[in-house]
């Protein structure tokens, strides 16, 4: 069982650890998916800190993700970025893998906007699709709140009638409309534990459940950063669409690649919604 109390002292002093290296609190969390982490580059940045060099922090094993914590300014808001995400199939619990997320929650963030690249479930969807999360179904298997609750970071049982916030969902559509992006839904994700990928059978049930799209992160974070009561905006970058009646692999190579021609589009878009958020 996890030993709750360690939990708590270990956020703490990474959170001190953090406020020596930085002059404000950041507002925004952006959490950068598979083959996405290329936002950094439009970004000013204060202080960058690989994650070993972070007390307590997981490390990114996985490729296609760096490992940076990045806080800066971009289009004028304090923003922290985590460059590279941590999975479930890693071998991290939720509860590990949520730590930098609550660790920055603590350190005063209120928005959460995470990313992900997806398999499209919804036959409607082409690859470079951007769905904008609309809600989400948890087939992780685990929950990141599981075991002692510390009331002072949020409820022992967090309502999730609204996980993803209407107004940024709405505010983000409008940007994509500006934008004048004609490939931004919004839909419902699931997760997965993986790291085998679906099969056909597996699809079908998913896409049965009320899925459109599919992927092997970002639940568990919204669920902690609901739990501290933080905004948050889901946006899925749909890099593949699977099928399950003319089922084909679904390639690490393939997603990462396609991922990176979505993302200047992705990049534009939070730009644009970081002006008005
Ligand atoms: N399935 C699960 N995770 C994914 C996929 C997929 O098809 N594409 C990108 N991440």
């Amino acid at each position: 069982m996890i030993d709750m109390n360690v939990y708590k002292k270990n956020v703490e002093e990474t959170v001190s650890f953090l406020q020596g290296k930085i002059k404000r609190p950041p507002a925004v969390v952006i959490i950068l998916g598979t083959g996405l982490g290329g936002l950094i580059d439009s970004i000013e940045v204060e202080a960058l800190l690989p994650y070993e060099e972070i007390p307590h922090f997981p490390r990114s094993t996985v490729p296609g993700h760096h490992g940076n914590l990045i806080f800066g300014t971009l289009r004028n808001r304090d923003v922290v970025v985590l460059q590279g995400r941590f999975h479930y199939y890693e071998g991290y619990s939720t509860r590990e893998l949520t730590f930098p997320l609550r660790t920055l929650s603590l350190l005063g963030a209120d928005t959460l906007v995470v990313t992900n690249a997806a398999g499209g479930l919804d036959p409607n969807y082409r690859p470079g699709t951007i769905m904008v999360i609309r809600d989400h179904l948890n087939l992780i298997g685990e929950n990141p709140l599981r075991g002692a609750n510390i009331d002072d970071w949020g409820p022992r049982f967090p309502d999730l009638s609204e996980p993803y916030d209407k107004k940024l969902i709405d505010a983000t559509l409008q940007c994509a409309e500006k934008l004048h992006m004609t490939n931004v839904i919004t839909g419902v994700y699931v997760a997965i534990p993986g790291p085998s990928l679906e099969t056909p059978a597996e699809t079908r049930f998913l896409r049965a459940a009320g899925a459109d799209a599919v992927g092997m992160s970002s639940v568990p974070e919204v669920i902690v950063a609901r739990h501290a009561a933080m905004r948050v905006l889901g946006l899925s970058a749909v890099a593949n669409f699977n099928d399950p009646d003319n089922f084909a692999p679904i390639l690490l190579d393939d997603i990462i690649r396609a991922a990176e021609e979505i993302e200047p589009a992705l990049q534009e878009l939070i730009k644009e919604v970081l002006k008005v958020l």
